[in-house]
């Protein structure tokens, strides 16, 4: 009983932690606001109500390495070099919601 009851809990607990895309962006609002409205570091484009699709093409790119649209893209590749595509898309998603 015990056993089964901790397995639930863990189950939700790690669900929670991988497609909460609120959750997510706490990690980015320090540099591109909590809504998305900052430059990051005077740089970036305004990211908050972007298209999800242009988010998520511009996330991989960081993450691959091969995105650097205003001679940052190796600090937003540490930024999202552990996410994963459920996390790309589920903070996409967030984002381009942000108003
Ligand atoms: C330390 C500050 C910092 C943090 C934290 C940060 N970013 Fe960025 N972000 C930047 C900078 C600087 C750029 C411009 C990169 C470049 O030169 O291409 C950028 C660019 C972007 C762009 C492309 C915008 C454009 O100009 O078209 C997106 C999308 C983005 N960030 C999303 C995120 C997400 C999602 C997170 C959280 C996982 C995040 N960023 C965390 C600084 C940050």
């Amino acid at each position: 009983m015990k056993k089964i009851s901790l397995a639930l809990l863990f189950v939700g607990a790690t669900s929670f932690l991988m497609a909460d895309g609120a959750a997510l962006y706490k990690k980015c609002a320090g540099c591109h606001g909590a809504k998305g409205e900052k430059k990051a570091l005077g740089k970036s484009a305004v990211i908050g109500g972007l298209d999800k699709a242009k988010l998520i093409e511009d996330l991989k790119g960081y993450k691959a390495g091969t995105l650097n649209l205003h001679g940052m893209g190796g600090l937003m590749k540490g930024q999202v070099a552990s996410f994963s595509d459920a996390d790309i898309e589920a903070v996409s998603d967030y984002i381009s919601k942000l108003k």
